[in-house]
Formats: C-alpha cells, structure tokens, sequence
C-alpha cells in the first residue's frame, strides 16, 4: 500500500529544508531577489519614518529648524537663508520620500506574488508529472481522490500558503527592526517598551493559537479528501443513485465531511484576524496614555509633538508589520499537513529514463509466452494467477473465459506488462518482458479496457487520447 496521507505528520522544521530542495535554482534565486528588494523596501520605509521628525520640527518652529543637521546641510545646498522658504522643499522631499516607498513596496509586493505563482505552476506540473510516471501497481494502490485532492488541494496551497507567507514574515521581520531602530533613536524607553508590549502580546498569541492552528489544518487536508470522494462517488455511480433514489444519502454524507472542513477553514480565518483589533486597540491605548504624560513634561503637548509624531507613525507601521508577521505564520503552521503531503507527492521517484525519448514500438513476430506466471495483488493477498503457462502465437485470436473475479483482467495486465509477475515470466519472442522491452512492447499495444473512458472532448480526440490534435490523421479516424 502507498498511503498518500500520512496522520502522523512531519514538523515543519524538516519539511521547509525539503520544499527548498525541491525549488530550481532559478526560483531559488528569484526567491532570495525577492526578500533583497524587501530588505531594501524596509530600508527605505525607515528613511521615510525618520525623516518625519526634522519635517514636523520645521512646521512647528521654523526658526528652529536650523539646528537640525541635516536641515541646516539641505539649506546650504538649495542656497536657501530664510527657514521659512524650507517648508516647501522639505514637504515635497517628505512626500516624494514616501511616494518612493510605497512604490517599492508595491513593486516588492508583485513581485513576491509573481513569485509564489510561479512556483505553485512548477510544483503541480512536477507533482503531475510525477504522478504519472508511478507505476499501475501504485495507482491501484491509491484512491484517486486522495490523488486528485493531493494536487489540487494539498500541493496548490504550496505557493500561496507557505513560499509567500515565508517572504512576508521575513519582511516584516526586518521592517520591524527597522522601524524599532528609528523608534531608538527618538525614545529608546518608549521604543522598547512598545516593541515587548506589542511583540510579547503576539507572542502570547501564538503560542496559545499553534496546537489549534496546526490541527485544523490537518482536519482540512483530511476532509478535502473525503469531499472529492463523496463527489465521485455519487457522481461516478450517478446510475445507481438516480435508479435507487440515493440522492439523500449522498448529499448527508458530504455534509457530514463538508461542514467540519468550513468551521476549521472560518476558527482559522479568526485565529488569524482577531489579534489585529485587539491590538489597534491596545495602540491607541499607548499612544493616549504617552501623549498624557509627554504633555506634562517640560515644554508640553508642542515640544512632545515630534517624538508623537514618530510615535504615532510608528505604531501605524509596526503593527501592521507585527500583524503579517502573525498572519503569515499562522498561515504556514496550519498549512502543514498540506505541505507533507505536497513534499510526499513531490518526493515520488521517477523511473530512470523517464525523459528519454519513448522506444518505437516492436509487437510479436513468432509468440507471445507465459511460464509458470504466478501473480497475487500483495502479499498476504491470495494468488490470482498460479503457474499459468500459455503460448500465443502471433496473428491468432485468444479468448478467455472466467467467471466474475476469476483474474481474466489480470491475465491481460500482466500480458500488458502493466503488472509484472511475482513468479515466472513473460517473453516476447523469447525475449522476457523486462523494463527495457516493456515500453517498446507497450507501444505496440492497443487496448480496449472493460471500463471505458471518455474525455470530454471530439470523437477523434478521444480516439487518439492522450496525442496532440496535429498528429491525428483524420483519414484513418474516419
Ligand atoms: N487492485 C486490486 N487489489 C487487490 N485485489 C484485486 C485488485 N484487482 C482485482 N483484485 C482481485 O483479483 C481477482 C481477479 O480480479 P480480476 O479483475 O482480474 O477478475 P476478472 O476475471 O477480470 O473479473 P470480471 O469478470 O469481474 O471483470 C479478484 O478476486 C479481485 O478481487
Ligand atoms: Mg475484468
């Protein structure tokens, strides 16, 4: 058996080195580009937090404003004497400084998205391609429920769910310590003092949320398997439902899966949103209560203006950065029972030679030999096929009678080569069917299975299935 969800669960801690083991060298790169511009993003947020201090200590008191440095160096610059004239310049300087960065910030935005898109495409074609390279034996193994919700369920949120979210953290990570740092420099007391208030609330928050976070996750990716089961079962035995009046039965059952996996999805949207108002409100709490006290010292509510200026710009920008910080990590630990089976799924071994370009086909010139052909399904699964010895000369006709259950389909996939015989062989010509000679004798297979499929689209196209439409000679079709 190859079961595709594993309950038992790897931390994050392994699975993370092992989904940027499984990114190309190009994202790689792209991925560490992106965090660099955000680093800069960061950077440049800062600067224009800083500058806000001269800027408001001019509109306050012109005259003073010449003992700022960097005003009084600005000033020699542009010739300029009398301060007043350097409202105009430091304004526009203030807001072309805050217009670039959040230019840059959008820009680092789209590109972290761009980012994360690109990589889910790479990741879902690797998975499918994967996927379709296991052999018959695995996918009898697995339902194809857990498969389809495998990649379009547990892998699609790879991109979203977890790359992205790991870009947001580290960016708001530095542009924490960015905005602390300009905070230090106006008030160290009041910068640290905010940073354990705000920093050690959400901390709080996160160790309290974690196992919860962590588990309806789990839950989800359970469910989403479960969902795409009952859909194809109702919908593949739609027969059978419309004959025996089932339809309630059906549609109970995906509700039974399908309203625990909403209330998991909705506890987590709140995990993730509910600190934010919490703490805009401890934030205005702060910042009235500093405003009081710097009001009373020396000089009042006007001399304490540009340190509350910086205050209140600061906490505008830290709590927003603390909140994505949060969200993003909630994000990820309650995407970690779909990042398991994404790396499970992306971790599925390729046969050598997958890549190389397909052998022509060669059928049978003399005859086709089955000795001694034992098979059974696994091992403590009894044998379907025993000791069957069959010689099929080419050009003849071969019909095999059974009753239900009596193997005749088995006989045909091990002639197929789709299963390989645990006893005796198979040979072609006195060639037995090995690996190599397999794909050749495949080629030259054509196969009417007992249960036939229709893809959803023309005639010819079904009839060539799997073939591009320019390579259907509509001759022969018709
Ligand atoms: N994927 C599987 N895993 C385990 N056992 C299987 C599997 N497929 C078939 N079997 C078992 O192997 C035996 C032979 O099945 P097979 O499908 O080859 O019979 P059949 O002769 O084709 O039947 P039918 O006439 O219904 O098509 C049956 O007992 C069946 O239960
Ligand atoms: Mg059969």
């Amino acid at each position: 058996m190859h079961p595709v969800i594993d309950t038992g669960g790897r931390p994050l801690s392994e699975l993370l080195p092992r989904l940027w083991a499984h990114l190309s060298r190009r994202r790689r790169r792209q991925f560490v580009a992106v965090v660099l511009a955000a680093v800069v993003s960061a950077g440049m947020e800062m600067a224009s937090l800083g500058s806000v201090l001269p800027f408001i200590a001019v509109l306050v008191d012109p005259d003073m404003a010449l003992d700022h440095a960097i005003v009084a160096r600005l000033a020699g610059v542009l010739g300029i004497e009398s301060t007043r004239d350097l409202v105009i310049p430091l304004t526009v300087g203030f807001v072309g400084l805050a217009v670039v960065a959040a230019g840059f910030r959008l820009a680092v935005l789209w590109l972290g998205i761009r980012f994360a898109v690109a990589t889910g495409a790479d990741l879902n074609a690797e998975v499918y391609l994967r996927t379709l390279h296991q052999p018959y034996p695995v996918h009898m193994s697995r339902s194809s429920s857990e498969v389809i919700s495998g990649i379009v369920d547990k892998v699609e949120v790879v991109g979203g769910g977890v790359l992205y979210p790991i870009q947001c953290i580290i960016t708001s990570v530095v542009m924490i310590m960015a905005i602390l740092i300009t905070l230090m420099l106006v008030n160290p007391l009041v910068a640290v003092g905010t940073m354990i208030g705000f920093g050690g609330a959400y901390a709080v928050i996160s160790v309290v949320s974690r196992h919860r976070l962590r588990r309806h996750g789990t839950l989800i990716a359970e469910k989403q398997t479960l969902v795409l089961s009952n859909l194809q079962e109702g919908l593949g035995g739609i027969r059978d439902v419309l004959l025996d009046g089932t339809q309630p039965v059906f549609t109970e059952s995906y509700r039974q899966v399908d309203r625990p996996l909403r209330r998991a999805v909705g506890d987590i949207q709140f995990i993730v949103t509910a600190p934010r108002f919490v703490m805009e409100a401890v934030g205005m709490i702060v910042i009235a209560v500093l405003a009081l006290v710097l009001s009373r010292q020396v000089g009042g509510v006007a001399g304490a203006l540009p340190v509350l200026g910086a205050l209140a710009l600061g906490g505008q920008r830290i709590l927003p950065a603390l909140q994505m910080a949060f969200a993003s990590w909630s994000m990820i630990v309650s995407k970690r029972a779909h990042l398991d089976e994404a790396i499970r799924l992306l971790e599925q071994p390729l046969p050598e030679g997958y890549d190389e370009e397909a052998p022509t086909a060669r059928g049978v010139d003399d005859v086709v030999r089955f000795r001694d052909v034992s098979f059974r399904y696994a091992q403590d699964e009894p044998w379907v096929l025993e000791g069957i010895n069959l010689d099929i000369p080419a050009g003849s006709s071969l019909g095999v009678v059974g009753g239900t259950g009596s193997g005749k389909s088995t006989l045909l996939d091990v002639f197929m080569g789709l299963l390989t015989p645990q006893e005796g062989s198979v040979s072609i010509d006195g060639e037995v069917l090995t690996d190599r000679r397999c794909r050749s004798w495949q080629r030259a297979v054509a196969h009417v299975p007992q249960h036939i499929f229709l893809a959803d689209t023309t005639i010819a196209n079904n009839i060539a299935f799997g073939f591009g439409e320019e390579l259907i000679d509509v001759d022969r079709v018709v």
